[in-house]
């Protein structure tokens, strides 16, 4: 069904280059895709450079298993090795690069093998955002480890900010690497004669209309069955249809945010509240046909895509086809995101227009810094917004598919439901993002319009109801870490404002459960907190429910913009029950296993809910600042701090 996740290949740069001066091997630990692009540019780029005086491997972390690792690394034959790797959340590896952190932190941490690594050069680039307060510690993690088991840092660790410009520091992270390298190793960039095109592009042929529409209905019904090995992942989703969608902001609210049920009858995916939810969306009928306008080519229009052979540079594996024009652009591809500078150089090379392509190589140029910035990054210009700027550039599909519209990853969302009240339905909680733009356009979230579209289907006749479920959203569960505690006896605190109650209500259902069925619960306090009572209370009835069956024993709500002289917020609601908060921290209240959650916004709500904590224990124990900190460290260490955040 969906495209098999590309297996690292050394042909390519092996068959170029077997007397290479410097073979290097280019790791990523992706999460969305972002460092797998990087590190595929990187690739390009320094294949671009180096010619034949290069032997460059690309590899995904997750190839790099406990067991392969130590081979890898030290009977590899890259003694340069580059890593790219994303944290996101709160601090966390990419689920993709879990093992190979683990093994590496585990061979550091044994401090017996100083030399494991002795042969290996490495330089790391980190990919995190500076608005957490883990800031890239993946990458962090991953140098130190590198460094404590004998490897030589080429350079020194740089972190890439995706709060301020990770494009740009990816860039200039580049260029002191490719100094470096030269400093070290005696090679040069080569002077044109060898290099090779960096717009990667795919080959396409033309099917019918018939055999693209059949190969689709293929690929539909695969991906609506269990899938072979018996769960879905990211890479073969199960294909479930929509059983409820509804608003659940009051009419006064001006915002909207979706309750959506999706029925995984027979699909073998299991879950634990906490998990999350993988989504695939797809562009609105109104996107698709912006972009089919810039291509100029009919949304019928039906193709193949291939991997051309003996390609110089790693192209990914394209989407499934054969299939029609419209549904690469609906399902696969990323319209509205801001364009890439490899993007911008790809539709140089195809535009008619002098002035156009001028502009366009400019916007892509390191010296074209401020005008892209300007242009495209930060009023968020999207990609098919570019199109349409520069009409001269109409990219052939091979091209537009490989080096333009990057593919379409998926959304995550919190679980807001357990399988013990319904096993056959998981839930998501979508605020709608729609917002804005500094030059006034409207700035909708692709994934989060798409599943509120289900609720105006829904709300309409029974014939669109049907037509509700045959739409099938494609989707997976990530497992996570933030879970109810095993013994149910074991206070809990949960925070979370807005959707950040949505892990929270997965809690609730199986509380409710384990008191059906006859266990005892510990005591269980609840914060949440909206802007106005009658607008954005969501799941009211339900936190007013279970505070009545004494599934929870506090429910505080924080309401801040009710009362226009200020702002109350739910840290503001934890003075309240201060005294527990002080004794669930300390141990003297749930022996130690009493636990705090913390689910929403990264940037200013679990920042300011640390801080009150931290206020409380000072406050109450009589702690100075940095004892106050040790304890929240220490909690947080063994899992009695946990944290959601986005
Ligand atoms: P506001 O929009 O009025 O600022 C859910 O989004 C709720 O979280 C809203 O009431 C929102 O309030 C609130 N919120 C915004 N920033 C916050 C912060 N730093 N800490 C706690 N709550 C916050």
């Amino acid at each position: 069904s969906n495209p098999p996740r590309r297996s690292p290949s050394d042909d390519v740069a092996t068959a170029r280059s077997p007397e290479a001066k410097l073979r290097v091997a280019v790791y990523y630990g992706t999460q969305t895709g972002t460092s797998a692009r990087l590190a595929r540019e990187l690739e390009e780029a320094t294949l671009h450079r180096y010619g034949k005086q290069v032997h460059v491997r690309l590899m995904d972390l997750e190839q790099v298993t406990t067991e392969r690792a130590e081979v890898i690394f030290t009977r590899g034959h890259e003694p340069l090795a580059i890593f790219l790797q994303s944290t996101y959340g709160d601090g966390e590896p990419t689920d993709s690069s879990l093992e190979f952190i683990h093994w590496l932190r585990d061979q550091a941490d044994d401090g017996r093998l100083p030399e494991l690594l002795k042969g290996l050069t490495f330089c790391v680039f980190g990919l995190g955002n500076s608005s957490y307060e883990q800031f890239n510690a993946a990458g962090k993690c991953v140098d130190h480890s590198l460094k404590s088991l004998g490897a030589a840092r080429l350079m020194k660790l740089h972190l890439g900010d995706d709060d301020y410009d990770l494009e740009g520091d990816f860039r200039r992270w580049k260029e002191a690497l490719w100094a470096s390298i030269e400093d070290t190793y005696g090679i040069h960039a080569n002077d044109g004669i060898d290099q090779v095109s960096i717009n990667p592009a795919y080959c396409v042929s033309t099917v019918s209309h018939e055999n693209a529409l059949e190969a689709e209905k293929r690929t539909r019904d695969a991906m609506s069955k269990c899938p072979r090995d018996g769960f879905a992942t990211q890479q073969s989703p199960f294909a479930a249809s929509v059983i409820l969608a509804r608003e659940l902001h009051n009419v006064t609210s001006t915002r909207s945010c979706v309750h959506i049920e999706f029925d995984i009858s027979d699909s073998g995916i299991t879950y634990q509240p906490g998990d999350h939810l993988g989504v695939f969306a797809e562009n609105s009928l109104a996107v698709i046909q912006r972009a089919a306008a810039c291509l100029h080519l009919p949304l019928d229009h039906s193709f193949s895509l291939s991997v051309p052979e003996g390609s110089p540079v790693s192209l990914p594996q394209p989407f499934s086809s054969p299939c029609t024009l419209a549904t690469a652009l609906a399902k696969y591809t990323d319209l509205l995101s801001p364009p890439r500078k490899g993007a911008l150089e790809a539709l140089a090379s195809v535009s008619t227009d002098k002035v156009e392509c001028e502009r366009l190589k400019r916007l892509a140029s390191t010296d074209g810094k401020n005008e892209y910035e300007a242009f495209i990054g930060s009023p968020k210009r999207s990609l098919l917004e570019v199109l349409e700027s520069f009409p001269s550039a109409v990219p052939p599909l091979g091209l537009f598919f490989g080096a333009i519209g990057p593919r379409l990853s998926p959304r995550y969302y919190s679980i807001s439901s357990s399988p013990r009240c319904k096993s056959n339905v998981v839930s998501a909680t979508v605020a709608v993002v729609s917002t804005t733009t500094p030059t006034g356009r409207l700035h909708e979230g692709v994934a989060s319009s798409y599943l509120a579209r289900f609720v105006s289907r829904a709300n309409k006749t029974d014939v669109v109801n049907s037509a509700m479920k045959e739409t099938r959203v494609p989707l997976f569960v990530r497992s996570s870490t933030f879970k109810l505690p095993r013994d149910p006896i074991a206070p809990i605190v949960m925070i979370g404002p807005g959707t950040g109650f949505a892990p929270f209500r997965g809690f609730l259902q199986e509380r409710e459960a384990l008191l059906r069925a006859g266990n005892t619960l510990g005591p269980a306090y609840l914060f949440f907190g909206c802007r106005h009572e009658d607008q954005d209370f969501i799941y009211r009835d339900e936190m007013e429910g279970a505070l009545q069956k004494n599934v929870i024993s506090v429910l505080q709500v924080a309401f801040s913009r009710s009362n226009s002289s200020h702002k109350v917020y739910v840290q503001d609601k934890l003075a309240s029950v201060a005294k527990d908060l002080h004794g669930i921290m300390k141990g003297t209240i749930g022996a130690n296993k009493g636990r705090i959650y913390v689910c929403g916004d990264a940037k200013g709500m679990a920042r300011d809910v640390h801080r009150a904590l931290h206020v409380i224990l000072m406050n109450l124990g009589g702690y100075a600042a940095h004892e106050a900190e040790g304890i929240v460290k220490r909690l947080a260490e063994s899992g009695r701090y946990q944290k959601d955040v986005w």
